[in-house]
């Protein structure tokens, strides 16, 4: 008779590759592996060959790269989203399509449960626990970490005892996640704020000194709020993202590290590498600047923020996450146009733009023209827009010149004599 089944989000590192042997022993279950690509760049047939070699009843490779940019990261990139002004989000935007693939395969298997490898200590626990629960409340959700007792070195003397090939790179303190949208880094020295980060870490790009001397210009092209072209050559979302990555990595755009409040209420130092991120959302900004009314856009700073927060939360799932974005979306509609970048020595700045929904009329604000806008209106414009706070400063006079008169009558008034 076969066993009851878990569902194991399967990186093929050596934590999850302990987690599936564990699961085998701890709850005398059988293992199925999944295995999701969200453009991580591992070697997705290698892992699937150590899951059955570990001995998984059935593995799932998932290429989900189209759907995790074009139903997660378009949102983000619509919504401008930087957690805490810094952290394009990649890691919080992969969580929840995994969540729901596991369940996806959770209920073709007929799996009482779903385990994956997150930490008691990370907002990936929370994502992947919020999704999971609101898409199937009867998975039983397993997190290994959580639950045993092991530090590294005794995680590496049980997985030799159960033949679990050890990685000779096994050194490498530096816990990593990566997808399409950026690469997260961190672990080991990382862990003390007042130590740079040594040079190892950087995988995506260049160290400045190594960066072209020349800059380069590439020209993004957007509809809608989402990048459909480079250098006005149509090409599809997941190349748009490598494509950029490469790009801008090459001239060390886009390392960011802040301090960072992470939802079960750490604060952490945290480090990531995301070049497309910051070139995509920059040159969005721009374009926007460019269509939108000043009344949008500062609401939307809003909306954008809230969206942002909601998702680093790990609230997907949350119904306010569509009601945000029917306001975003809407405004995405005339977000359509080209922005060209200058990149160069680790930085990606918008150098020129066009739309065909432009709000910028030259006739209306050079100063080489002038037919369409009369500047006299702008004399009684501003008597009225400045009226309040000069009211309160002619009011600030009139008391001040109140109590000079009083202190010059108290001088010259005679005291009299006690
Ligand atoms: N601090 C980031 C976040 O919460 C990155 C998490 C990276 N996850 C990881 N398992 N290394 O989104």
């Amino acid at each position: 008779m076969s066993k009851k089944k878990i569902v194991l989000a399967y990186s093929g590192g050596l934590d999850t590759s302990v987690m599936l042997k564990w699961l085998q022993e701890q709850y005398k279950s059988d293992v199925v592996s999944l295995t999701i690509d969200v453009g991580q760049g591992d070697d997705l047939k290698k892992i699937e060959q150590k899951a059955w070699d570990l001995g998984v009843v059935n593995h799932y490779t998932m290429d989900v790269r189209k759907e995790f940019t074009v139903e997660y990261v378009y949102p983000a990139i619509k919504a401008n989203a930087l957690y805490m002004d810094t952290y394009p989000i990649s890691s919080s935007l992969s969580r929840p399509l995994i969540a729901k693939k596991m369940v996806e395969v959770a209920e073709i298997e007929g799996a009482y449960a779903v385990a994956h490898g997150c930490t008691g200590k990370g907002n990936d626990q929370v994502r992947f626990d919020v999704t999971i629960k609101a898409l199937n409340p009867n998975l039983k959700i397993i997190a290994p970490v959580r639950e045993w007792k092991f530090d590294r070195n005794s995680e590496i003397i049980w997985a030799k005892e159960h033949n679990i090939p050890v990685p000779v790179t096994i050194d490498s303190p530096y816990s990593i996640d990566q997808n399409l949208w950026g690469r997260s880094i961190e672990g080991g020295i990382l862990e003390h704020p007042e130590e740079i980060a040594p040079k190892e870490i950087w995988e995506w790009t260049n160290h400045i000194e190594d960066t072209p001397k020349e800059p380069e210009y590439v020209t993004i092209g957007f509809e809608k709020g989402v990048p459909t072209s480079i250098d006005a050559v149509e090409m599809d979302p997941v190349s748009i993202l490598e494509k950029i990555n490469s790009l801008a990595g090459k001239h060390g755009i886009g390392r960011c590290e802040h301090m960072e409040d992470r939802t079960v209420g750490l604060k952490s130092r945290e480090i990531y590498e995301v070049p497309a991120a910051e070139t995509i959302l920059a040159a969005h900004k721009d374009l926007e600047k460019m269509v939108l009314t000043v009344h949008q856009m500062l609401m939307k700073r809003e909306i954008d923020h809230k969206w942002t927060t909601l998702v680093y939360q790990g609230l997907w799932v949350d119904p306010l996450k569509k009601d945000l974005e029917a306001f975003i979306n809407s405004t995405q509609e005339n977000v359509t146009g080209w922005v060209t970048m200058k990149l160069h020595k680790g930085s990606a700045k918008p150098v020129k733009r066009g739309s065909e929904y432009s709000l910028y009329d030259y006739n209306l604000t050079s100063f080489d023209v002038n037919i369409k806008y009369d500047q006299h209106d702008a004399i009684g414009f501003i008597a009225l827009w400045g009226l309040p706070s000069v009211t309160s400063w002619n009011l600030k006079r009139k008391i001040i010149e109140q109590k000079d008169i009083e202190q010059v009558q108290k001088v010259t008034t005679p005291q009299k004599n006690k």
